[in-house]
């Protein structure tokens, strides 16, 4: 290895062992991320083998392994088959313009100074940021806010300002809004068969900050979390800013599959999206559910369940919370308002388990500062005087009939019960998955389908640390149906050409 670079790695080691007490893999994963972000490992440079590295670093060739995953994980790092580990070309990415940038979206381009910023800064402002995207159709994560009955909020709004007491201006340290916190409760346990009462509701900003406070009271820096492969990149960068190690497990048509090689990374905490996974749109059968959850409870690791569109089931049975399984008081249950009211509102609820509640409502009010009572107020209301269930119900209809017709559009392109295109997770949600055989390079796809004014994302941009899965994440939430109508057979002719089964002209 080049000298300068072990000479490096080892100061950066030394520094950190004796200013963090870090293990030595977290050592090693924080001293080549340096080496990358300040240049000293240039994108597109090999890094050295993890053989060569152990030996000159005097580390066992486990925690360089472990170290070279973890990096791959995020994203600095890509392994070439045959020749080796490089630094990706996109390594340090810039931040991308902000108007048109989604959650969930991979990617990240354009170009902004970093500055002096920490590791962990450079790291989140460069890695994984949302794509510069076009808002139309058939952009995922995106629903339609015109449905909205903005004039019925104004009225509640003001309403609740006007009767507004000193009170409501200041934090709140109970979790919330008593009659929010009341009507979620209900909803919950009626709709998700959330095992709960009303005290261990607790008000958030939305799922991004239920994540960051279950990271920061269950686990300590370093403390591994397993997120499904593919996965939902709000969650991947909640662990990231936390200081986790971030263990990507497979998920397959029932969900996420840990296997034995995964229980050498026992975790503190696992993430997942049970009932809709994001992105495939699996649901996660029974028998995993009872799987997962004695795994979960052989490793003493909490579970954190993101229920992010369950509003939205189109069709098969209902799906419960994996929650409402739970004999054990290890799952975390959260959702959000951000699909059934706009993303804007910032407001979301996270379940503790009874015994942690009151810890979880203190250390909120003292790292967040909860308020915005006012509002929760208004939205209490909405929901117990049935604007909710009504809005829900207009909603569902919508995106219902959009659905429907993505789906006609798609048919052509199916072949079901071969190795060729068929559709995962097309019951539920505002999002379905085009799945492609794996010879189809799915980012090629995207960015010609771009070419025709629709956007799609490739599922492989979703994956962590796999290869196999290609295909087309596609939203209906956001075009109107006649939208989809006339945009879904380009979208199918533009997959057909992909696979060969149509001439270019078409
Ligand atoms: C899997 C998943 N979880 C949660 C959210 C929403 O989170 P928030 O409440 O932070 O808006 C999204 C939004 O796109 C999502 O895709």
């Amino acid at each position: 290895m080049l000298p300068m670079l072990s000479e490096f790695l080892l100061t950066e080691m030394n520094r950190l062992g004796a200013q963090d007490a870090l293990p030595l893999h977290r050592q090693l994963y924080e001293a080549l991320r340096r080496a990358m972000l300040d240049g000293k490992l240039g994108a597109g440079e090999r890094l050295p083998s993890s053989r060569d590295l152990a030996q000159d670093l005097g580390l066992s060739r486990n925690t360089v392994v472990a170290a070279i995953n973890q990096l791959s994980v995020e994203g600095y790092l890509a392994s070439r088959v045959g020749s080796g580990t490089y630094v990706n070309e996109s390594v340090p990415r810039a931040l991308p313009g902000r108007a048109t940038r989604r959650p969930g979206a991979p990617g990240g381009n354009g170009s902004v100074p970093t500055g002096r910023l920490s590791t962990r800064g450079l790291a989140l402002s460069t890695t994984f940021c949302a794509t510069e995207l076009e808002v139309q159709p058939f952009t995922p994560g995106i629903a339609d806010f015109s449905a909205f009955p903005l004039t019925l909020w104004q009225r509640l709004q003001n309403k609740h300002w006007r009767m507004t007491y000193p009170d409501m201006l200041d934090y709140n340290d109970s979790g919330g809004y008593a009659p929010l916190r009341r009507a979620i409760a209900d909803y919950l346990r009626v709709f998700r068969s959330v095992q709960l009462d009303a005290d261990q509701v607790i008000v958030t900003t939305g799922t991004q900050q239920s994540l960051e406070l279950c990271a920061r009271l269950l686990a300590d820096h370093g403390d591994t979390v397993w997120v499904e492969d593919p996965a939902y990149w709000g969650a991947v960068k909640a662990f990231m800013a936390t200081g986790l190690a971030i263990h990507p497990v497979p998920v397959d048509d029932e969900g996420i599959h840990p296997g034995t090689a995964d229980d050498a990374h026992p975790p503190k905490l696992i993430y997942l999206t049970p009932s809709h996974q994001y992105p495939t749109g699996a649901v996660m059968s029974l028998p995993r559910r009872h799987q997962l959850l004695s795994t979960a409870r052989a490793h003493g690791a909490w579970v954190l369940e993101d229920d992010y569109d369950s509003e939205y089931r189109f069709s098969g049975p209902p799906i419960s919370s994996l929650e409402g399984l739970d004999n054990d008081g290890r799952v975390f249950y959260m959702g959000t308002f951000s699909k059934v009211l706009y993303p804007g509102i910032k407001l979301g609820y996270l379940i503790a388990p009874r015994p942690l509640a009151a810890a979880f409502k203190q250390a909120h009010y003292d790292l967040n500062r909860p308020g915005q009572m006012p509002l929760q107020a208004a939205l209490a209301e909405f929901i117990e005087m049935g604007h909710f269930s009504s809005a829900l119900r207009r909603a569902r209809q919508n995106y219902g009939e959009r659905r429907a017709a993505l789906l006609d559009a798609l048919k052509p392109v199916l072949a079901p019960g071969t190795e060729g295109p068929f559709i995962s997770g097309a019951e539920q949600g505002l999002h379905l998955c085009l799945r492609l055989p794996a010879t189809v390079d799915d980012a090629a796809l995207a960015q010609r389908i771009a070419q025709q004014g629709l956007t799609v994302r490739p599922l492989s941009a979703y994956c962590l640390a796999r290869h196999d899965l290609k295909g087309l994440v596609i939203g209906y939430g956001y075009a109107p149906l006649r939208e989809i109508q006339r945009c879904g057979p380009v979208l199918a002719a533009a997959v057909r050409q992909a696979l060969g089964t149509l001439p270019a002209e078409h």
